[in-house]
C-alpha cells in the first residue's frame, strides 16, 4: 500500500499529501474491516486514485475556503438555514439568485436546496430517486447554473447544503438499466435475487417504510426475472455497499458535490446502507464504519465540507451517527435533532413538558465539535420516534399517548385546532407519522377558516414559540420555506397523480410571491410571521453564547407547562423560557435561583423588558404560548 501511495502522492499538493499520509492507516483499517477479501488492496487503491483525482479537480477558491474555515465553523450562532425546493420556491436555479435578497432580508445565510439531480418525473420521491448524480435535472436548470448560484451565494457569505442520496438510485439510473438488461456486474450493484428465498428472509425482520404506498421491501423486475430490494418506493433500488465498487463510485459522487462548493452534505437515509437478514437492516455497525470511511475521504480532499447524517431513528441510535469510541466526533458532523423536534410537538399537543424532559438524556450526550440540525419540521413527515421509555417515565401509556398525538395533529381529537394528516399509517403496527405545515399544525388554517382573530393570534404565537424554542437550542436552525410567511397546507397535490399517493406534498407549498409581498403590509399574517421570525434570527445572531458548544442545561419543571433552558459560556449566560399552554403560566424565581441565577438582571431580547430575579415566593408570568429570551446581566 505504501508503494501505491507514493504513486498517488505525486500530486504536487502538499496539503493533500500530508492529510493522506496521516489518514491512510485509519482509512486502510476501516476499509479492510468492511472489505476484508483478497482484492481489498486493489479496491482501496482505486478509491485512493479517486481521492487524488477529486483533489486535483478541486477549484483553488474552494481550497482556500478549506483553509479559511475553522474546523468548527458550523457551530456558529451566526448561521441560520432554510430548506427549499428550487422549482416550488421560484422556478429555477437561474432565477433563484434574484431571490437571495429575500433570504438575506430574513437573515437566512445557509440554503439547503432540495435534490436537484436528474430524477424521473412521476417517480422521483421529491428528487430522492436519482437517475444521474452528475446532471442537474433540466426542470431546475443546468450544472453551470448551479455553479453560478453557488458562486453568487459564496460572494454574499451564504453557505450551500445539498443531498447525496447514498442508499438507493432511481430504477432509471444507468446501473439499474444495465442490471435490468442482465449485466451481472451491475446486478451486483444492487441486492438482486433470482427468487423470493432470500427476500422472504429479509422481510421477516425488516420494517416497511412506506407501508401504504409501497408495501414490502422487494420489487419484481420482469426484464431480468429477478427481485430487487426497494426499501422505500418500488422505483428506488437499494445500492449494495457490500460491493466495494459501489462505495468507490458513491465516494466519487460525494467528492464531486464537494467540488461544486457544497458546505454541508446531507447524506440521505444513511441508517439503511447495510443490510443483513435476521436484522431490521437499519443502523447496523457497518453503516458506521462506512460513514467513518467517507468522513476520512472528505477530510483528505475537502476538509471544509461538513457531513450531515439524515438518520431519523431512535434517540440512542441517532447519537451513534456522531461516532463512538475511537471515532467519537469523527463520523457525521451533524445529525437531525429529530427526537427533540418530535418532543416539542409533544409539548404543543399536551401543554406539558414531562415527556420532553424525560427524552433528553440521550440527546444531551452529543460530543463537542458536532452539532444538531434543529427544526420544527422539514419536507418529511413528523415521526413520533422518541423512546417509549420517555412516555413511561412521565407516567403515561405509550400506545394511548401516541394515539392522542396522532388524533390531535390530524384534527380528529375534539376541539383540536390542528390540521395535519396521518402519513404512512401501518395497520399492522399501529404506527403513523404526521404531515402538515407548521402553520396548519399550529392551528392557523383552522383559525383562518373560522375567521376568529383571537385564534389567529394564538396560532401565530404557537408558530413563534415553536421556532424560538428550536432556534436557541444548541445547533443550526433549519427553517422550512413557507413557514416564515405562515403557509398553511396546500391540498393541490391530491390532483396530481405523481404526488397524490404521498401526502407529504401538503406541506411543500408552491410559493405565491404576491402572498410573500404581503409581509410588507403591517398587521397581515404574513407580516407578523415574517417580521417576528426575522427578529428571532437577528437575536440569535447577536448572542455568541448560542453557538453550539454543548452548553445546554434544562431548568427543573417547577411549572409543568413551562420549558426552560440555560446556555452558558465563560462570558455569557442565556435563558430561554417557553410556555406551551394556552393559559398564562407562573414560574417561581426559585427555578432561576437554584441554577445560580441570583443578583442579576435578565434582559429579555424578545420584548425588550428587563427583570430582576425575584424571591422564591415570587414568580415570573409567561403569556399563553409566550416566551422570554433572557440574557443574564450582572447588576
Ligand atoms: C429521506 C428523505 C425522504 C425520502 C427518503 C428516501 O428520508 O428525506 O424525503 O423519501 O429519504 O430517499
Amino acid at each position: 500500500m505504501i508503494e501505491s501511495l507514493e504513486k498517488i502522492n505525486a500530486s504536487a499538493d502538499p496539503q493533500f499529501d500530508e492529510r493522506l499520509s496521516k489518514a491512510l492507516p485509519i482509512l486502510e483499517s476501516l476499509f479492510k474491516k468492511i472489505y476484508p477479501g483478497d482484492e481489498s488492496d486493489v479496491h482501496l487503491l482505486e478509491l485512493l486514485k479517486r481521492l487524488a483525482k477529486a483533489r486535483k479537480d478541486r477549484p483553488s477558491y474552494l481550497k482556500q475556503e478549506d483553509n479559511r474555515k475553522s474546523t468548527d465553523w458550523f457551530l456558529s450562532n451566526e448561521l441560520c438555514g432554510m430548506s427549499l425546493y428550487v422549482d416550488r420556491f421560484y422556478g429555477s436555479l437561474s432565477k433563484m439568485s434574484s431571490k437571495l435578497d429575500y433570504l438575506e432580508e430574513l437573515g437566512v445565510n445557509l440554503l439547503h436546496l432540495m435534490p436537484l439531480f436528474e430524477s424521473p418525473e412521476g417517480e422521483s420521491d421529491g428528487g430522492y430517486a436519482v437517475s444521474n448524480y452528475r446532471k442537474v435535472d433540466p426542470k431546475f436548470g443546468t450544472l453551470e447554473e448551479l455553479k453560478a448560484l453557488q458562486k453568487k451565494m459564496h460572494s454574499k457569505g451564504m453557505y450551500l447544503m445539498l443531498d447525496i442520496v447514498l442508499n438507493h438510485t432511481s430504477h432509471h439510473h444507468e446501473w439499474a438499466h444495465k442490471a435490468r438488461k442482465g449485466e451481472k456486474e451491475f446486478q451486483d450493484y444492487y441486492y438482486m435475487y433470482d427468487n423470493r428465498w432470500i427476500p422472504n428472509q429479509f422481510e421477516e425482520s425488516m420494517p416497511e417504510i412506506f407501508p401504504e404506498s409501497s408495501p414490502g421491501n422487494f420489487t419484481y423486475v420482469e426484464e431480468c426475472n429477478k427481485w430487487v430490494m426497494t426499501v422505500f418506493h418500488d422505483y428506488q433500488w437499494d445500492l449494495n455497499f457490500m460491493n466495494p465498487r459501489v462505495l468507490t463510485e458513491m465516494v466519487d459522487n460525494v467528492l464531486f458535490y464537494a467540488n461544486l462548493g457544497v458546505d454541508i452534505l446531507r447524506i440521505d437515509a444513511p441508517a439503511f446502507i447495510w443490510k443483513e437478514t435476521g436484522t431490521s437492516s437499519q443502523n447496523l455497525p457497518q453503516v458506521h464504519t462506512l460513514l467513518q470511511l467517507i468522513k476520512q475521504c472528505v477530510k483528505i480532499v475537502s476538509p471544509g465540507m461538513a457531513l450531515l447524517g439524515e438518520a431519523i431513528v431512535t434517540p440512542k441510535e441517532i447519537m451513534k451517527y456522531f461516532g463512538t469510541e475511537d471515532f467519537l466526533a469523527k463520523e457525521c458532523d451533524f445529525a437531525y435533532n429529530a427526537t427533540h423536534m418530535a418532543l416539542s410537538w409533544d409539548m404543543l399537543a399536551t401543554s406539558e413538558t414531562m415527556v420532553m424532559l424525560a427524552g433528553q438524556y440521550d440527546i444531551l450526550q452529543k460530543p463537542e465539535g458536532t452539532s444538531w440540525i434543529n427544526y420544527t419540521r422539514c419536507h418529511d413527515d413528523i415521526g413520533l420516534g422518541f423512546a417509549d421509555q420517555s412516555i413511561l417515565d412521565s407516567n403515561k401509556d405509550p400506545h394511548a399517548h401516541r394515539n392522542y398525538l396522532k388524533d390531535y395533529f390530524s384534527g380528529v381529537f375534539q376541539n383540536s385546532p390542528s390540521r395535519g394528516a396521518l402519513f404512512s399509517s401501518n395497520p399492522k403496527t399501529g404506527d403513523a407519522r404526521i404531515s402538515g405545515t407548521l402553520a396548519s399544525l399550529c392551528g392557523l388554517e383552522c383559525a383562518i377558516e373560522s375567521q376568529d382573530q383571537k385564534s389567529i393570534d394564538l396560532s401565530i404565537s404557537k408558530i413563534l414559540l415553536m421556532q424560538a424554542h428550536s432556534m436557541f437550542l444548541g445547533g443550526l436552525p433549519m427553517l422550512f420555506y413557507g413557514d416564515e410567511i405562515g403557509y398553511t397546507n396546500d391540498y393541490s397535490f391530491q390532483l396530481d397523480p405523481a404526488k397524490s399517493y404521498d401526502n407529504r406534498w401538503m406541506h411543500r407549498p408552491k410559493i405565491d410571491w404576491g402572498k410573500v409581498e404581503k409581509r410588507k403590509e403591517s398587521g397581515t399574517i404574513e407580516n407578523l410571521v415574517f417580521s417576528q421570525t426575522k427578529k428571532l434570527i437577528q437575536i440569535r445572531k447577536s448572542l455568541p453564547v448560542i453557538s453550539d458548544h454543548s452548553n445546554l442545561e434544562w431548568m427543573s419543571p417547577h411549572n409543568i407547562h413551562v420549558a426552560g433552558y440555560i446556555r452558558k459560556s465563560e462570558a455569557e449566560k442565556f435563558i430561554g423560557v417557553f410556555n406551551f399552554s394556552d393559559q398564562e403560566a407562573n414560574l417561581t424565581w426559585y427555578a432561576f435561583r437554584e441554577k445560580g441565577i441570583v443578583n442579576v438582571s435578565l434582559k429579555d431580547h424578545w420584548s425588550g423588558e428587563k427583570f430582576l430575579v425575584g424571591r422564591d415566593n415570587e414568580h415570573l408570568s409567561v403569556q399563553p404560548y409566550g416566551f422570554y429570551l433572557f440574557e443574564v446581566e450582572l447588576n
